[in-house]
Formats: C-alpha cells, structure tokens, sequence
C-alpha cells in the first residue's frame, strides 16, 4: 500500500508516471525516447513503445543490481505471489538465469548430479564453474522420440553410490509437458544432503492454477527456475529466478553471480514486462486467461482424439496446455509444413515424430478449431511415404568419458563428420528448440549420432 492505494504492479506504474513526466535527456539510450530511431522501425514498433525504452540509472525507476526503486518493489512482490524468499528479475531468459545458478552454487571441486536433458545454458554454466558432472538419464519415449520424466528412484541410486554429489539440477517440466515427481526427488536430495535445482523454465504458470501441476516453489526445491516469456505473458527474454523460502543456499551467492554475468543495461521494458505478467496472472483477468487456455487445451485434446491416424501424446500428470501430437505417415516436421503452408498455422515446434502445440493464456477457442479443421483435412489425405530426413534428439545412452570444462578447454580438431565415430566431442551440439544436447563435451560420438548432426559437415573433437 502506498498513500493508501494498493500497488498492483510497481514498476509497471513508475513507468507510466515516467511517460507522463519526462525530463530532456542527455544520456543512453540514444534515440531519445524514439526521436533518434529510423522511422520505419519507429512506425513498426511504435513512438510510446520507443518513449519508455530505457535502462535502469535513469528517472527514478531504481536499479537492477542493487536492487533499488520500483525494481525493487516489483521483485518484492513477485516474490510474495511466488511464495520464494527471493525473486530476481533476469532479462537474458532463463538461460542467464542457469548460468548465474551454476556459477553461484557448483565449483570446481564440486560434483553435481543433471538430467541428460538439461537444456544447453546449464552445461555452458558448468563448463564455467568446472563442477564434476554426473549425469542421470531420463525415461525414453522412443515411440515419440523425446524424453520423459526422471525417475526418484534413478536420483536415489546415483546419490548412494557417489557420497559426493552435493547438487541435483532437474528439468521440469521437459519442453512436451513430461512432469516428474519433484516432491520425491526433493526428499531424497534432503536424505542425501544435496541441494536441488529447478528448470521449471516451462511451468510458470503453474503457480497459477490448481488444473496444473504443483511448482517445484513449494515441493522442497532450493531455487526455480521460469521463463515467464515463454508462457506467462512477459515479453521476450523476460525470466524469473526464485530461491525458495527454505532454501539451503546463500542469497548473497546468486546475488553476486547475476550482477557479473547480467547486462549492465537491463532494458526497463522487459523487466517492467516481468511485473505486468505477474501483475496479472495473479489479478481476475489473467485467472480468466488461465482457465480459458486449460479449457481450450482440454478441448483440443478431446476432440483431436476423434481424427483418425491422429495420436496424441498422454502421459499421467502432464502439463495440459502442453499437446504433443503425430499423424500416421507424416513426420512432425512433414505436418508442420503442411500447418504452415496450407493453412498459414505455426506450431511450437516439430521434431522427427510429432509437433508440439500450446495451450496459451493469449488464445482463442475460434484458432482450436481452425487447427482442428486443418488436422482433420490432412489426416482426410494419403500420405503413403513417411520421409525421415531430418532426426532431432538420438535418445541414445550416452557414453561420456571427460568432465564438460575438461572436454571443452582441451585441444581440439576439426574433423570430417564421417571420421567422427568413436571420437570425443569438444561442443555442445544441440539444436533450439528445445535446446538439449545431441552431443556434449566429453561425449562419445556414435554412428548412431550422425544422422541427428545433418547440418555439420565437420565436427569438433578432443586432438588425439
Ligand atoms: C528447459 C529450459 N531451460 C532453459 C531454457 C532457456 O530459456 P531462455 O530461452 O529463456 O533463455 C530453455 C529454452 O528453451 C529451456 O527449454
């Protein structure tokens, strides 16, 4: 409360008030509030989008790192709606926020226990920090070609063997909605007496709505992760990193960590974007949207099941709004081009087998039905050749013989993709999205590899 009025979203107000009173400026950005910007660019993006684009040191609207003024407020009050000890805004997406967390809680002589399906920005955090990874593999859908949830039991097993693992760092929900009992896995890293880590990068609107599954907020977790402009509304790049309320880890660490590896120029659009989002996922009208975006995914999925050579991914506990879907002799991305071309609809990705679609808080029943009409048109159509040419995720074991940073630093060559079997690789290989590694450093390449690294001619590998 503030001279009695309830402050529903701080920084998006300070904003507001900074439109409505603005000084003569003579520093960054440049343009001037718009006036300096090429004018086709201004007239597409628009003169008060350009008027209220500017970083944190300037008209009173506080600091990011330290956290002053409304920016302040705003992450005291994403905070309480969370339910986290801490919330930091973070405006270089969840992939920041990954890097700040591996660079605040693993060290070099630290060993460390991740999914293999982790997505890309927590190996480059761990190729930084030189913590010792051990890797715990996530079920396999082979039918669908993509990976599901982790098993407690399979965390359990890994901790008991090495004493020495101080950290777990899970992804969930994966990119198709595949959930993972965090509450299990949470108690048996207290057992264990190793901290648990988050990537809930898809899930952030599961705070939101009892129809989705619980947050890892309040499941026993140290910190979460949420790319609120993935899902929540926020605007492009846009994330949150929360340490939970009984987080084992030290606030100061993450603190220090994001101000080194965050830009010194935080756009106040994106993280005004953040507050707004929360603003309203957490008022009537983003409850509206909620509801609006579970009932038009439940929907869809009732109704995708009447169309014939239509499968729709179903495990127990998934993320409704998240529709994993394939036709009978169609690849995903042979339907995917057919979504786009004959009918102007993009999807969220496709992969080798089937196409992710989102349920989004934006969207409409009229466009469900427009994608159900169009799924219904194709599946009417032979399509007797199903081409495999493109192959996203080898859902392999991998064989991983040297710790990331190791593999990384080491000299390295550039090899012919055909030569390449039975070699080491020095890079991350991974195709966005959904950004989980082909290949990693340290990882053995196999023939079974080659078909999913299409695009390299040459491959980059540990010198022999
Ligand atoms: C699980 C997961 N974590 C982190 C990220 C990185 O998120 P951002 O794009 O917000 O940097 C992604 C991106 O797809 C992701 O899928």
């Amino acid at each position: 409360m503030k001279n009695g009025k309830e402050i529903k979203a701080p920084l998006v107000e300070a904003m507001l008030k900074y439109k409505q009173n603005p000084m003569t400026g003579f520093h960054i950005p440049g343009h001037n509030r718009g006036e300096g910007v090429y004018p086709d660019f201004r007239n597409l993006i628009g003169f008060d989008t350009l008027k209220i684009d500017t970083t944190d040191e300037f008209d009173n609207l506080g600091t990011l790192h330290p956290e002053t003024g409304a920016i302040k407020e705003a992450q005291k009050t994403a905070s309480e709606t969370f339910n986290s000890k801490k919330t930091f805004f973070v405006t270089g997406g969840s992939t920041v926020a990954n890097l700040a967390l591996a660079f605040a809680y693993t060290n070099p002589n630290m060993e460390v226990l991740i999914g293999r399906n982790c997505h890309r920005s927590v190996l480059t955090g761990l190729i930084i920090s030189g913590a010792k990874v051990n890797w715990v593999i996530p079920k396999k859908h082979k039918d669908w070609a993509i990976f599901g949830n982790i098993e407690p039991a399979d965390i359990e097993e890994k901790l008991k063997h090495n004493r020495n693992i101080k950290l777990v760092w899970i992804t969930n929900p994966t990119y198709e909605g595949v959930v993972s009992d965090v509450k299990k896995i949470a108690e048996i890293c207290k057992r264990y007496k190793a901290s648990l880590i988050v990537d809930e990068a898809h899930g952030s609107l599961w705070n939101f709505s009892s129809k989705l599954p619980k947050s890892a907020l309040n499941l026993g977790a140290d910190a979460v992760v949420h790319s609120l402009h993935k899902t929540g509304g926020a605007m492009t790049q846009s994330s949150m990193l929360h340490i939970t309320k009984n987080s084992a880890f030290e606030e100061e660490k993450i603190t220090h960590a994001l101000k080194l590896l965050h830009t010194t120029s935080p756009s106040l659009l994106l993280l005004a974007s953040l507050d707004a989002a929360r603003a309203n996922l957490s008022g009537a009208s983003g409850k509206r949207m909620l509801e609006n975006a579970v009932r038009n995914a439940e929907y869809f999925r009732s109704e995708a099941k009447k169309i014939k050579k239509l499968h729709i991914f179903n495990e127990e506990n998934n993320d409704v709004t998240k529709i994993f879907i394939k036709m009978d002799n169609l690849t995903g991305l042979e339907l995917e081009k057919i979504l786009e071309d004959e009918f102007k609809i993009e999807i969220e990705s496709a992969s080798d087998e089937g196409i992710l679609i989102l349920s989004n808080i934006g969207g409409k029943k009229e466009e469900f039905e427009y994608l159900l009409n169009a799924l219904k048109k194709i599946s009417k159509k032979e399509h007797p050749h199903k081409s495999k040419k493109v192959k996203i995720m080898p859902l392999i074991d991998p064989e991983i013989v040297m710790n990331l940073r190791e593999a990384y630093f080491a000299p390295k060559e550039y090899i012919d993709k055909k030569d390449a079997v039975g070699r080491i690789s020095s890079e991350v290989v991974a195709l966005c999205p959904p950004g989980i590694s082909v290949l990693l450093p340290g990882e053995i390449i196999k023939k079974e590899h080659l078909p999913y690294l299409f695009s390299y001619e040459k491959i980059e590998v540990i010198k022999e």
